[in-house]
């Protein structure tokens, strides 16, 4: 059956934490215009609250973080900014992975890589070889990422599975789809984050997000600390998951 719960998630009682947050990171550009400064200021000052955050998370007990870092639509950027992002990128990587080895982080880049320099690609293969066994934390950073990008990947992998004759048409359904994601086997995100003050999705985990909350705060990216994080995660805890129940049925459950 469709639409059960089970598939779903657990419904979740008020002040739970959420399992897997995910976060559009925004507001970047706006942070450093307002202070005078080029966007690129913006996009470093952005890696302190990709610390703060990734703590808060191990603190609050958050077993699944996914930052969306760039989009599959950022390349219509000027070439300046796309490289420098992508710099930013390389050496967050070589500097960090030692800091995720040391609080058991296991790194996962979820997006379509193949598009990166191949010293960016490479770096990427061995920070997740490094990090694979690692438990406490699952880190997905979204780089050319976009939810209809990924759904049409899931489709294209099942349909060439079905004419080797490894699955059937009917062998598919929304779990085997689910898993043949680039999230395999993370759960969806129980909370969905968005900085920035913008209220939309920009493309980012769409199969993913079907029961997500979501929270959207005008907070530009680099000011988003431990304080922000925090609020975000107690509206959370204050809102009732229904999952097409009643909520008469949710409080008789309890
Ligand atoms: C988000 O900040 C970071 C990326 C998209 C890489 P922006 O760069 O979009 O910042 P604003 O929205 O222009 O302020
Ligand atoms: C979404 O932000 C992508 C990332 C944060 C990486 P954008 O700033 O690119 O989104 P739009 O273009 O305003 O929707
Ligand atoms: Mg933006």
């Amino acid at each position: 059956m469709t639409g059960d719960t089970e598939t779903m998630g657990s419904p979740a009682v008020s002040g739970a934490v959420p399992e897997h947050v995910a976060i559009i990171m925004d507001g970047n550009g706006r942070w450093a215009e307002a202070r005078g400064q080029a966007r690129h200021a913006g996009h470093r000052a952005g890696v302190q609250s990709v610390r703060s955050t990734i703590e808060e998370c191990i603190q609050h007990g958050v077993k699944v973080l996914t930052l969306f870092a760039f989009s599959s639509e950022n390349w219509r950027r000027p070439k300046t900014e796309v490289n420098m992002l992508m710099e930013l990128f390389l050496s967050a990587l070589q500097r960090e992975v030692k800091r995720m080895q040391s609080n058991d982080i296991r790194l996962r880049v979820i997006g379509d890589i193949s598009a990166f320099p191949e010293k960016l690609q490479k770096r990427i293969r061995e920070s997740e070889d490094k990090t694979r066994d690692n438990k406490r934390l699952v880190l997905q950073i979204a780089a050319n990422y976009g939810g209809r990008w990924d759904i049409t990947e899931t489709a294209r992998k099942l349909a060439a599975a079905v004419q080797s004759g490894e699955l059937t048409p009917d062998d598919i359904n929304e779990e085997l789809f689910a898993r043949s994601t680039a999230l395999g086997d993370q759960p969806d995100p129980d909370l969905f984050i968005r900085t920035g003050g913008e209220l939309r999705i920009s493309n980012f985990l769409l199969w993913h997000c079907a029961y997500t909350e979501l929270y959207f705060t005008p907070v530009l990216w680099p000011d988003f600390d431990a304080a922000e994080f925090r609020k975000a995660v107690a509206e959370f805890g204050s809102r009732q998951r229904r999952f097409g129940k009643t909520g008469a049925q949710l409080e008789s459950a309890r």
